[in-house]
């Protein structure tokens, strides 16, 4: 008997992308039949997914306007300009095929009124966490109240509503188009609601009572199905070439001794922070392996430079990389913590390895995710008040060697179990997913 097939359409950015193919691949396994459709920006490579047949539409991006600076302006291009074709192929593709539903990014607003004019269910993925959903799904509250323009020491208030959040954790966006973001926040919101159901890459352990509030709010049906990436094999998304080289490295390094720090695909720092970081680092002694992404320092598109001196201190006990394999650096013994941006994947996979963190959010749903990972998982430190090489130099020294960070890491340890248990036969996200199986299959 034919596979029934699921159509799925990712984000073409490196942190909604991994989890979407992540969960195609989990999907797959349990009977189905996977197409592909993706934009040519940051389209994925076919030859890691020989099971799965891809689909790809023109995005019509200009060349500035194919860049992640302006996040809001992006993917309000994205969702405006990928209409007809998307419309095309995905006709195309029903068609031809038994096509059960179509699964995209939440943040694919546009398909929802498409798959209405087919008739065809749509599922959407929130690709980041329950609790940062409930955030932005709370922010024109936030603007009513004022929450939004606090300024000082308002921004160490609490916010009422969605305790432990301070008003400094609410979700910001900066772009040159306040109004767009508006506007993309309020159509995700509404078609949202329209989906026949909304699937999280996070487990009912880990954040239940926000799982409540998406349910209480939406409406629909909500399934915590992660960790994803504890599921799949492998993951093949990698956008950018990975620096292979690091492995060999840490493994000539002490059991838990290296601090592996990253900032995601999409973060930039300004020149100062990015010295600070770097003489915080170099002043803490303790060995390091260091993302350094082209681009990373805005407005430098290629690598920065580094300060001067600074590679004749680290250099024969540190090492920098332009893009690192990050879910095996994690799972490396010599890797005892992680100094990060708190993009959902990256707290997902630093938990499923059970290593502490350190939190330096930049934006969306990053101050949120930090909030969770210091304060009610207890799983890491953040430097509250700025960047400053002194404070890194004293954190990084708190989460490695001190008493402090050895309490941290026996914490994430109990919250890596409890990854691993929900997703054996029974626990909570393997449920789940049977449910999703079962619902997709009802349609
Ligand atoms: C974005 C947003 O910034 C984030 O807040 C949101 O939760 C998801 O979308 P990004 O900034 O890229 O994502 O961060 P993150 O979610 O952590 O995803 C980064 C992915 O890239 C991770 O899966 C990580 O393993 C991978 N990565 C990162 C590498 O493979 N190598 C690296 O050197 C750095």
């Amino acid at each position: 008997m034919d596979r029934r097939r699921l159509v799925f359409f990712p984000l073409p950015l490196q942190g909604h992308q991994t989890p979407m193919l992540q969960l195609a691949s989990i999907l797959y396994s349990k009977g189905f039949s996977i197409s592909i459709i993706h934009t040519n920006f940051n389209s994925p490579n076919p030859a890691n997914y020989p099971d799965f047949t891809f689909h790809c539409i023109p995005d019509n991006l200009s060349e500035s306007e194919a860049s992640t600076e302006d996040l809001t302006l992006l993917l309000h291009n994205l969702n405006t300009n990928c209409v007809a074709t998307f419309e095309a192929i995905l006709s195309q593709l029903m068609s031809k095929f038994d096509v059960a539903c179509l699964i995209t990014d939440i943040i694919w607003y546009f398909t929802q009124a498409v798959a209405d004019s087919f008739d065809l269910p749509r599922i959407v993925l929130r690709t980041n966490n329950p609790s940062s959903f409930m955030a932005f799904t709370y922010l024109p509250l936030f603007r009513e109240k004022g929450y939004l323009s606090a300024q000082g020491t308002q921004l160490e208030e609490p916010v009422q509503e969605l305790p432990p959040l301070k008003k400094k954790d609410i979700p910001r966006i900066y772009t040159r188009f306040p109004e767009l973001n508006d506007e993309v926040t309020h159509k995700l919101m509404e078609t949202t609601k329209a989906a026949r159901g909304l699937v999280f890459n996070s487990f009912e352990e880990l954040e239940g009572s926000s799982f409540t509030l998406v349910r209480q709010h939406f409406q629909i049906p909500v399934f915590a199905i992660g960790p994803f990436q504890k599921q799949v094999k492998a993951s093949f998304s990698s956008l950018l070439v990975e620096d292979r080289s690091c492995i060999p490295w840490l493994s000539a390094q002490p059991p838990k001794s290296v601090l592996y720090v990253s900032f995601g695909s999409i973060a930039a720092i300004d020149e100062t922070q990015f010295h600070e970081i770097a003489w915080g680092l170099a002043h803490s002694k303790q060995p390091f392996l260091w993302v350094i992404r082209p681009g990373l320092v805005r407005g430098l598109n290629g690598r920065a430079p580094l300060p001067n001196g600074f590679l004749e201190i680290v250099m024969g006990w540190s090492r920098i990389v332009g893009w690192a394999p990050q879910e095996e650096v994690l799972a490396h013994p010599a890797v005892g913590g992680f100094w990060t941006h708190c993009g959902w994947n990256s707290i997902l996979e630093s938990i499923c390895q059970g290593v502490p963190m350190i939190c330096l959010p930049f934006f969306g749903d990053q101050m949120n995710n930090a909030r969770y990972v210091t304060d009610v998982w207890r799983v890491g430190l953040r430097f509250e008040k700025g960047l400053k090489r002194e404070d890194i130099e004293k954190g990084v020294r708190s989460l490695m060697v001190l008493k402090e960070g050895k309490e941290m890491t026996q914490r994430v340890v109990v919250l890596q179990e409890k990854a691993s248990l929900c997703i054996e036969k029974g626990g909570s996200s393997y449920q789940s997913l049977e449910s999703l199986v079962a619902h997709i299959l009802s349609f």
